[in-house]
């Protein structure tokens, strides 16, 4: 993602990767994951795109490494950084006599690119951080769907380095973005990536909790949150009330904080209480349902499974506690996403799975888990319908609706 909106910004750019499957579609054009705006940056700059499964050949001829990759949790919530390891392995391998800075994307909790990634860098090239090379913590905020766009539009860039040269690199790189640069110390700027993400986390769940308070007295958490987010201490985004966060950064970031924070004896019980209400609202929509139909051996249609629209990204989504609640209440259970139904067939292979949203309004209850655009158009007369995600036309026609917290 980065690589291409840096291309598109009229940069040279190395993609280095191991699956050549994806190398290959990145030069034909071809976006490796579902993004939109993706492909169009891809094909319109081309000629600027090369790839390489040769970290050493990359970074011989380019003056910044981007370190990428995943860092997936491990059981206990804490990060796996297996894969940044190896990485830096590799370019402290290939860093040579001129001046190359690194520059880590890869969300990694404070204190990691000074105790963990500078001491293979300076091991595996004999060299010395900030004097010899670079390296900068430039921490990754986009969101999955509006990519491209929250890229060209951030309301920050953050930069973390004690190097001059790393500093000033980075800064003219980002400076025809005309947007606010935050620069800072590696650890601050690692710590800000956690903290921006569980903050929103916190508002999202605290947004639940009091969504579903606001349930019980029968008003809409919506119109509530719209007055509070007019107090601009407070700003009225991440407020939607529903069926809770997923994706690949807020569980996997809090949990890593919250491990992390176990580790150096802080207590975390506001980020623990996060992960708690966010577990809960599944359950509490599969319970709103019982309310009006008990599901045993009822067919309950569910519309959507991406953890968000415009992606096919399941990680973390909540169709997946919600299935596996409805499939232990006894329920027969028909699916539909536009884009994530490929992948949620690995996870969940004896679900239905309809060709089109409309086949799903034919079961006894549906369940609405996703916002995609195209469940505004269904046509919702006479459905017992369950909301996690506010869909104006199934509240306005469902003959049975509930909002889960409205
Ligand atoms: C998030 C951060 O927003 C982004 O800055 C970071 O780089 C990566 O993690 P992403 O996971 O792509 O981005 O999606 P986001 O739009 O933040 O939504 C995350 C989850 O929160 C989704 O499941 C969404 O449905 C949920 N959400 C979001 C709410 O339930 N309510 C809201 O008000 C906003």
């Amino acid at each position: 993602m980065t690589g291409a909106c840096l291309a598109e910004m009229g940069h040279r750019v190395r993609f280095v990767g191991r699956d050549t499957g994806k190398l290959d579609a990145i030069r034909a054009g071809k976006s490796p994951i579902f993004e939109p705006g993706l492909e169009e940056l891809l094909v319109k700059n081309r000629e600027r795109i090369e790839t390489t499964t040769d970290i050493a050949d990359a970074v011989h001829r380019t003056d910044l490494s981007f370190i990428c990759v995943g860092t997936p949790p491990h059981n206990d919530g804490s990060s796996d950084l297996s894969q940044v390891e190896t990485v830096s392995h590799a370019i402290g391998n290939a860093l040579d006599t001129w001046h190359h800075t690194v520059v880590v994307k890869s969300t990694v909790l404070p204190g990691t690119i000074e105790e963990v990634i500078i001491p293979i860098l300076e091991t595996e090239s004999g060299k010395k951080a900030f004097a010899d090379f670079g390296i900068a913590s430039n921490p990754e905020f986009l969101k999955e769907g509006t990519a491209v766009q929250d890229f060209f539009h951030t309301d920050r860039v953050v930069i973390g380095t004690q190097d001059p040269r790393s500093k000033e690199l980075l800064e003219s790189l980002y400076s025809p973005l005309q947007v606010p640069v935050f620069s800072t110390t590696i650890r601050v700027s690692e710590m800000i990536k956690f903290a921006s993400n569980a903050f929103l986390a916190t508002k999202i769940s605290f947004a639940n909790e009091v969504g579903n308070l606001c349930k019980e007295h029968g008003i809409d958490s919506y119109e509530v949150f719209a007055g509070v987010g007019l107090d601009t201490r407070i700003s009225p985004s991440f407020f939607r009330s529903g069926l809770g966060f997923g994706g690949s950064c807020f569980p996997k970031d809090v949990g890593a904080l919250i491990a992390h924070a176990k580790d150096k004896g802080v207590d975390t019980r506001i980020l623990s209480s996060v992960i708690a209400t966010n577990d809960d609202q599944p359950e509490h929509m599969v319970s709103l349902l019982q309310k009006h139909l008990p599901v045993r051996d009822r067919t309950i249609g569910v519309l959507g499974l991406a953890f968000k629209p415009d992606t096919d990204d399941i990680r973390e989504s909540r169709a997946i506690p919600l299935i596996k609640s409805l499939l232990n209440a006894g329920a027969r259970v028909i699916v539909y996403d536009p884009v994530a139904m490929d992948n949620f067939r690995h996870l969940f292979p004896d679900l239905t799975y309809a060709s089109s949203p409309t086949e799903v309004l034919t079961a006894d209850a549906v369940l609405i888990v996703t916002e995609w655009k195209a469940f505004e158009t269904l046509d919702y007369r006479g459905k017992l319908v369950i909301d996690g995600r506010r869909i104006r036309k199934a509240r306005e026609e469902a003959a049975v609706y509930e909002g889960l917290c409205w």
